[in-house]
C-alpha cells in the first residue's frame, strides 16, 4: 500500500492494526454497527465538550481558566463511565477548526493537553483505561505527540475503557482521507470500484477498531456536531444539554445515561 502524504496520521494508520487482513493487505471492518444493539447502557458515549470559554468568562478569568477546568471535569466522566459499564468513551478535545483561535490560546490548549496526559496517565493506567488519539496528530508539535504515543503503549492492554481522545479531528477529512485510501487501492489494483461499500470505507476510519458511538452528548446548550464523527454518528441518539463542560459531573453522565435508556432505537426498522 503507497503511503500518501497523510501517511503519518492517525487517519492513515490503520494498516497497523492487528485486526485480520485480507489477501491484498486490506483490513476488515470493524465491529459496526454499535454492538449494544439498544440496550439499557450505550457500549459508546461521545462527549463534545463544548462550553469552557463561557464558564471562565462568567468568571472573569481568561480562556485557560476555563480549559483548565474542562481538563478537570474529564475525571468525572471517565469514572462514571468505568461505573456505568461503558466500554468506549470518546472526547472531543480539539477540533480542525480550533486551530483557527488565536496562537495563545491554541498555545495553552497544547500545554494543558500535555501536561494532563502527563499528570492524570498513571491514574488512568490504574483505572484500566485504554487510551488512543485520533485525528492529524501531525499538527501537533512532536513533544504532545510523543505524550500521546507513550500513552497509548503504557495503556495498550487495558480493557476495562478505551478513551478515545480526537485532537485535531474533523469528520469531513477523515472521510475524504478515507476515500484517498480506496482510491489508491484501486490504483495499486487491490480493489474494484465494485467492492467499494460501507464496511470497507468505514475500514478506513480512524476508528475503525472501535464501535459506531451509541449516543453523541454536547455540552453547552449549542446544538450542532461542529464536524465531529460524522459517517459514525449516522445512527447515534443525540443529546444536548446546558451544563458547560467544567460542570459536567458524574450525575449530569448518570442523567444523560438515564435518557439514554428511554430512548428508543429503531435504525429505519418497525
Ligand atoms: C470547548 O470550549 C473546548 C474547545 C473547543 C477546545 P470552548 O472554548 O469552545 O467554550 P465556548 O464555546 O467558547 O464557551
Ligand atoms: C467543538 O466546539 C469542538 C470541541 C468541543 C473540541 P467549538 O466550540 O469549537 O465548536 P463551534 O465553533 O461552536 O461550532
Ligand atoms: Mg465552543
Amino acid at each position: 500500500m503507497s503511503a500518501g502524504p497523510m501517511a503519518r496520521t492517525r487517519f492513515a494508520r490503520r494498516e497497523k492494526s492487528e485486526r485480520p487482513v485480507v489477501p491484498g493487505g486490506f483490513p476488515l471492518a470493524g465491529p459496526r454497527p454499535a454492538v449494544d444493539g439498544g440496550g439499557a447502557v450505550p457500549a459508546h458515549v461521545a462527549l463534545i465538550m463544548d462550553g469552557n470559554g463561557r464558564w471562565a468568562r462568567a468568571r472573569g478569568l481568561p480562556p485557560i481558566a476555563g480549559h483548565r477546568a474542562g481538563a478537570e471535569a474529564v475525571r468525572h466522566s471517565v469514572t462514571a463511565a468505568i461505573e456505568h459499564g461503558v466500554q468506549y468513551l470518546t472526547l472531543y478535545a480539539f477540533s480542525s477548526e480550533n486551530w483557527r483561535r488565536p496562537p495563545r490560546e491554541v498555545g495553552d490548549l497544547t500545554s494543558l493537553l500535555r501536561f494532563y496526559l502527563r499528570h492524570k496517565l498513571q491514574e488512568l493506567h490504574e483505572q484500566g483505561v485504554r487510551l488512543r488519539a485520533i485525528g492529524e496528530l501531525e499538527r501537533f508539535e512532536p513533544a504532545l505527540r510523543e505524550e500521546l504515543e507513550r500513552a497509548e503503549a503504557l495503556t495498550a492492554r487495558n480493557t476495562r475503557l478505551t478513551l478515545t481522545l480526537a485532537l485535531s479531528y474533523g469528520g469531513r477529512a477523515e472521510i475524504a482521507r478515507a476515500a484517498m485510501r480506496l482510491a489508491e487501492l484501486v490504483r495499486d489494483g487491490l480493489l474494484a470500484p465494485e467492492q467499494i461499500d460501507e464496511e470497507r470505507l468505514a475500514g478506513q476510519l480512524s476508528t475503525d477498531d472501535i464501535p459506531d458511538p451509541d449516543l453523541v452528548v454536547r455540552t453547552s446548550g449549542e446544538c450542532r456536531l461542529s464536524n465531529f464523527l460524522l459517517w459514525q454518528s449516522a445512527y447515534a441518539e443525540l443529546m444536548f444539554v446546558d451544563t458547560l463542560w467544567p460542570d459536567f459531573d458524574a450525575a449530569a453522565f448518570g442523567r444523560v445515561l438515564a435518557d439514554y435508556a428511554r430512548r428508543e432505537r429503531r435504525f429505519g426498522g418497525r
